[in-house]
């Protein structure tokens, strides 16, 4: 049977659901519904997620060899058609699933009508889905590897270079330069951990749910979870095509990721400017002015700290159009993809960029390294050193915001007070005092595990190291 005899009768003969219906559809209304100017780009996992759910159907005896040899035939034609720029793609097919459907249903004839047997597109739309987030989060984990690398390839020559740390932006304690890169690891560690525990959610398999009840035909699902390498079939069909818990989970997955990268670009945005001057941005990585011939700006770090905003937006607009639907599938759902692609798409570009701008930054070691007296980063150092010799804590807190006062008012670093000023706040000083003031000696008294100490340090990065290697 043609289209045409199929479906004769009504005004919509092109569509595939156009069988009850007696007036066409308006062409405002094919704008307004349509989704295939974006979800075309699912073209890849329909296809994967048809030709497993095929092969299914060929096990069960739903579809016979032969025929699904046709389709597999058809369903690779159209994915080569689609990656060579030669297919149509036409508001008024929708979707991609219809695209793809009515491609294979024009090449196979026939045969090509089973294919839709035992699924409907409400669970044909959200295993694509989760197919497309596997692999996107399989890219997203391969930049998060590579900014990591980035900034464990730089450990072993900063590994000299203290570097003032800081509270609410102010001078704290020193650290060591590695310190602060392998602090940025840990963080994308944790991005990394997060999306390897969604991605077990995601691997679950909802085809065959059909609509939202199921199916009478005796599909078998286990088969075609094990096709797709799903670790799990998804146990209730209604709760299959009104899921969308792990577009929100992986959108939340971004957002963290974007919160690290723009930590990091504040705070290099920061360490560049002529006040802090730490660091010299590649120049490959800044822009200049129009107007001013002098500048030279942080442009990809700004970037990379306000494109978080659209992928937090993304999350927010995820929730917001999730959180009053009733289940089972609801047409609000087609706007799961835009927010979820996009956020995706960023986190990728962010990490393109960020990679080979953290190897690229070099720090003014003199500059850092002449300032380092300023800020009294040595002054928690001294209090421990005098909780050590048996000052309760609180005690020694107070004698070294008195000492600090003295070095303030003098306009000299805590190393530069004499014995005599020491013991005139705390008459039991003794010389050893000087042994552990000044940046250098504060970092070598750490001792803590996941402390600033040099040999915790380097430990750390013999860790990052064989856990990311080869490192660049
Ligand atoms: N384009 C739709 C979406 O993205 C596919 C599912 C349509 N299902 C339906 N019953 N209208 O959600």
């Amino acid at each position: 049977m043609s289209d045409q005899d199929l479906q004769g009768q009504t005004q919509d003969r092109n569509k595939a659901w156009g069988g009850v219906f007696t007036e066409r559809t308006d062409k405002r209304v094919e704008q307004f519904t349509e989704s295939i100017s974006f979800d075309k780009r699912l073209y890849d996992v329909d296809i994967r997620g048809s030709l497993a759910h095929a092969r299914m159907l060929c096990d069960v005896g739903v579809l016979l060899p032969e025929e699904y040899i046709k389709i597999e035939r058809g369903l690779l034609e159209i994915k080569s058609e689609i990656e060579s720029g030669q297919f149509e793609f036409l508001i008024e097919f929708e979707d991609i699933h219809m695209h793809i459907e009515r491609a294979l249903i024009c090449k196979v004839g026939d045969v090509g009508r089973k294919l839709h047997t035992g699924r409907s597109r409400n669970d044909q739309v959200v295993t694509d889905l989760r197919l497309w987030v596997c692999g996107e989060i399989d890219a997203v984990d391969f930049g998060l590897v590579e900014l990591q690398r980035a900034f464990v390839g730089r450990c072993e020559s900063d590994i000299d270079v203290i570097l003032p740390a800081y509270t609410h932006t102010r001078r704290a304690q020193p650290v060591l330069a590695p310190h602060v890169w392998l602090a940025y690891c840990e963080k994308f560690e944790r991005d990394r951990e997060r999306l390897r525990d969604c991605k077990k959610r995601v691997k679950s398999l909802g085809l065959g749910a059909a609509a939202l009840a199921g199916t009478s035909i005796p599909i078998d699902r286990s088969k075609t979870a094990e096709y797709l390498g799903f670790e799990s079939v998804a146990a209730n069909s209604l709760d299959v095509s009104s899921d969308r818990d792990f577009v929100l989970e992986a959108a939340f997955c971004l957002v963290q990721i974007a919160i690290h990268t723009s930590t990091l670009a504040e705070e290099w945005i920061l360490w560049s400017t002529s006040e802090f001057n730490f660091l010299k941005l590649p120049q490959a990585f800044c822009t200049g002015s129009s107007i001013m011939p002098q500048k030279v700006n942080p442009d990809v770090l700004e970037l990379i700290r306000g494109k978080t905003a659209r992928v937090i937006g993304n999350l927010q607009a995820l929730i917001v159009l999730t959180k009053g639907l009733p289940l089972a599938y609801n047409r609000d759902l087609q706007e799961d993809k835009q927010p979820i692609f996009d956020s995706f798409d960023t986190i990728k570009s962010i990490l393109t960029v960020a990679a080979p701008l953290v190897s690229g930054v070099e720090l003014n070691r003199e500059w850092i390294s002449g300032q380092l007296d300023y800020g009294y980063l040595d002054a928690t150092t001294l209090m421990e050193f005098l909780i050590s010799s048996g000052v309760p804590q609180r005690t020694a807190h107070g004698i070294v915001g008195k000492l600090v006062r003295i070095a303030i008012d003098a306009n000299v670093p805590l190393s530069k007070l004499s014995l005599q000023q020491f013991r005139s706040v705390y008459d039991a000083i003794g010389e050893d005092v000087y042994k552990i003031l000044g940046v250098k000696s504060a970092v070598a008294a750490m001792k803590s595990y996941g402390s600033t100490a040099p040999e915790q340090v380097n430990t750390q990065i013999k860790k990052w190291k064989q856990k990311l290697s080869p490192v660049k």
